[in-house]
This record gives structure tokens, sequence and C-alpha cells, in this order.
């Protein structure tokens, strides 16, 4: 079958395709649509089990190829498409211990301007690398997991890969024997053969090995460095691989990458509004402005207004108090208290790559909160900070231009351009976030700030 023969095959599934929808809200939050145009439904389960979600809204029907077993750390995403939240060391939710089977959460509001790139890399024709890799990188919570069970639920990319669609999370802390079981049972999911590799490399091999001759998708979800990638992508020459990561500097060099930032004012706006009847001529823009168009973020400001919607509170008003919250205690006032459900946090979400970033040497935590004395919309010369990193930390030019390459590399900050005049500039939010967190110590970086400026022009008083 050729290219044109395999999209006009998939275009009569699509058109025997029910029409009852539930993955997708369109950017308007108005009709609910995938990628092509269609309507779409929702399909999870568990060892054969369709899922429950809280909204109720899982179909039994057309549940596919589940799997019985105890491999269930790797999901076929052909199984999952829909309305889903995933498990991950950072992100959300999944069923049961040490399981990372995507749990359906919450609807997924399209943003087609990024799956469409992700789904045309992945089903080139032209290309004839089939281990060309790619990558979904940015900031945590930007929905980069949410994008990637999209795109593993694309009519057209199932087609393409002929529903030979697996998927696997990994997350910061998987590494050795860990990480060669999560290859072992993919390994076992394709094949329905298990084996017991220890060693990551070689059950990578003999990952490669089954997956040669197969046309297949390998979604690897939630990569934090190239060690854990490294199993995933060898052989298997016939299969094409897309990976979810913070750390722009695990794709190999010629991967495709597909930045996951901000949400349009209309994404933000069907995020926010999900569930909430009545929305006329509510002014969402302060929640856009506070939320910074921050999926995470967003979701939880939506559950909020939820809330107080719930408590009687008209849904303007309740727009209004949850923004008024938000202005006064910074983004992470939504957080749920709720142990169970504090992965989905805006701290948690933070915090893990914070942690990384201070693995090597606690000060650059430091430094990095220190960039709360810049105000809003402010673009951060890398000169400045030599200025100012060398009066807090005693980092010389080079140490800092390390830290800012490594704040860019982890998706910390929004942009690192280094240009003539190199510069970097946060994430609204994420400087609001740390303006909050830095709390009593602001002043003094306001201070040291002004101090290290003084000690450059040689004015008394630095000290
Ligand atoms: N397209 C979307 N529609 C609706 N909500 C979304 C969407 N994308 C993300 N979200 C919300 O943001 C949350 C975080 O998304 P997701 O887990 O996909 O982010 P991520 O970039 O993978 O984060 P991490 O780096 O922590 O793994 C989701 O649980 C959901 O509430
Ligand atoms: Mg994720």
């Amino acid at each position: 079958m050729d290219a044109n023969e395999r999209r006009d095959s998939a275009k009569d599934v699509d058109r025997a395709a029910p029409d009852t929808v539930e993955q997708q809200v369109d950017a308007d939050g108005g009709s609910q649509v995938d990628q092509a145009g269609r309507d779409v439904h929702i399909h999870a389960a568990v060892d054969g089990q369709p899922m429950d979600a809280p909204n109720g809204r899982v179909e039994a029907r057309q549940v596919v190829n589940a799997f019985r077993g105890e491999a269930t750390n790797v999901v076929e995403a052909g199984t999952i498409y829909g309305n889903v939240t995933f498990g991950s060391g950072s992100g959300l939710g999944s069923v049961g211990e040490g399981s990372a089977v995507p749990v359906p959460a919450h609807r997924v509001v399209a943003r087609p301007e990024l799956s469409g790139r992700v789904i045309r890399a992945l089903t080139d024709e032209s290309q004839d690398d089939m281990l060309a890799v790619t990558g979904l990188c940015g900031a945590g919570g930007f929905g980069k997991t949410t994008l990637a069970a999209v795109v593993a639920g694309d009519r057209h990319v199932r087609d393409w890969f002929r529903d030979e669609v697996w998927w696997v999370t990994l997350g910061e802390h998987v590494r050795d024997i860990e990480l060669a079981s999560k290859v072992n049972d993919l390994t076992a999911r394709v094949s329905g053969v298990r084996t017991d590799y220890r060693d990551p490399e070689q059950a990578g091999q003999h990952l490669g090995a089954v997956l040669e001759g197969r046309r297949c998708l390998l979604i690897v979800d939630d990569v934090w460095n190239e060690a854990q990638l490294a199993p995933f992508n060898i052989g298997g020459l016939s299969c094409r691989r897309l990976v979810t990561t913070r750390i722009s500097s695990v794709l190999p060099q010629n991967a495709v990458s597909v930045i996951v930032d901000i949400m349009s004012p209309g994404q933000a706006r069907a995020v926010l509004s999900e569930g909430l009847a009545s929305t006329g001529g509510v002014d969402w823009q302060p929640l856009w402005a506070l939320t910074g168009g921050w999926p995470v973020l967003l979701a939880l400001a939506n559950r909020q207004v939820q809330t107080y919607a719930r408590r009687g509170l008209k849904v303007a008003a309740a727009v209004q108090r949850v923004a008024e919250r938000l202005a006064a205690k910074g983004p992470a006032a939504l957080d749920p208290k709720n142990p169970a459900q504090r992965r989905l946090a805006v701290t948690a979400t933070v915090e893990v790559s914070l942690d990384l970033l201070a693995e090597p040497d606690p000060s650059r935590r430091t430094r990095f909160l220190e960039l709360a004395v810049f105000t809003e919309k402010n673009i951060i010369f890398q000169q400045t900070l030599e200025i100012y990193w060398a009066y807090t930390g005693g980092l010389d030019a080079d140490e800092v231009e390390q830290l800012c390459l490594d704040l860019a590399d982890m998706s910390l900050v929004q942009g690192y351009q280094h240009g003539q005049r190199p510069m970097l500039w946060l994430h609204d939010v994420m400087r609001e976030y740390i303006r909050f967190h830095t709390d009593a110590d602001l002043a003094r970086y306001h201070q040291d700030f002004l101090k290290s400026y003084r000690r450059q022009l040689g004015i008394a008083g630095s000290e």
C-alpha cells in the first residue's frame, strides 16, 4: 500500500467512525474534535477492563489490545487515546503502585498548531531514517504528555503505524534495573515473550531486535537524561520514536524538536471554563494573565472555580475570587493540600526541576531564585548576571554562561538567546512562582543586586 492509498484508507476508517465525542475541546471550548476534524471517543483499559473516569465519560467500546500481565508500566497507546492523564515522576495520576497506565481525568483542549507539527514529522513519507526521533520539549506542566497522547490517538497516526503505537513512561528517578525492567516490559508487550535483563543496554538491544522490521511508533514519556533514552533508541530501524522531555539536550542531534509552551488565550479559556455552565459575560482576562497560559495552573484554577461555583458563587464571582487568591499568594496558591493529589500541583512540578538543577551544587538553586529580582517582562542580560552572580555566588563569566545554558536546557527559563548580547527571560508565571517562593529573601536579593552594581562601579557600601 503506498502513501496515498494509506491516506485514502484512513479516510474510509474516518467515515466509518462513530460520531460521539469526548476527547478534545477546540480552542474556543466549543465543538469537540480531533486534529482531522473528527469526533473522538475516550478509551482506556486496565487489564482489559475499561476504567471508570471520575467524570463518567469513558466508554467500554473499542477498547483494544488490553494487556494482561505484570507489565503495567507500559501501555499500548492505541488503547488510551482520549481523555487522559498520565503517570510520571513529576506528573499526574497513575493506576496503582508502579503503574504508569494513563488515567482519564481531564478533557483535552486541542492544540493543533503543535500536534499538527508532531504528526507531520512522525508520518513524513520523505523521511527515510525511521530511527528519527521527534521530541516534545518544554517546562513542566505545559502539556507535553497530554500532547503525546493526543498524537498517539490520532487516527492518521494510528493508520500510518497500523495501530502499533507503544507507550512507556519513565520519570526523573528511573535508572539501572528499574530502567531495564521498563524496557523488558515493553519488549514483552511487543513480542509476547518476557525477558529479564538487568542491564538497560542489553535490554535495549533485545528490544531493538524485537522491533526490527515492525513499522511502529514508540512513545517514551518523561525522559530526564540521555542514558534513559538510550535503550529505547537501539536498532528497530523501522520504528519511529516520540520523546517527551524537559531537558532538550537528551534528544539526538537530528531530532525534530517541537517546543510545548504557553497556551493561546482561546485554549486557556477552554481549560478554564471546562465543566462550567453559564460562562457568558465572564471576564477571563485576569485569570489568563495570572496563570500565564500554563496548562497545569489553568487546570488548577478551573478546579477551584468549579469548587466555588458548587458552593453557590456565580461563575463570574468565582473567577474573580480565584484571580484574587492567585494575585495575593502566587501560582502555588491553588495547589491541592491532599497528599494524594499533590503531584498535580505547581510546587511539585517546579521543584522537581529545581532539585535537578541543584544536584551538582545546591547553590545553583539560590542563583535561580535570585532571578526573582527581575520584574515583569524583563529580558535578563547575561552581562547583568555576570555582575549579580559574581557578587552573590562568586561565579566567573564562564560559570554564569554555563548556568544560563543549563537553565535553558532544563526549560527553567522560557528562552535563552545567545547572540551578540546573550539574554534570557523567564515565563511570567515562573517569575511569579519564585517571587512568592523566595518571600522573606526577596528584600535581601534586591539589596544584593544593588550592592553588586555598587561594587562594579566602585561605589562604597557594597559589602
Ligand atoms: N491540551 C490540554 N488540555 C487540557 N488540559 C491540559 C492540556 N495540556 C495540559 N493540560 C493540563 O496540564 C496538566 C499538565 O499537563 P502534562 O502532564 O501534559 O504536562 P507535561 O508538560 O507533560 O509536564 P511534566 O514535564 O511535569 O511531565 C494536565 O494534567 C492537565 O491538567
Ligand atoms: Mg509529562
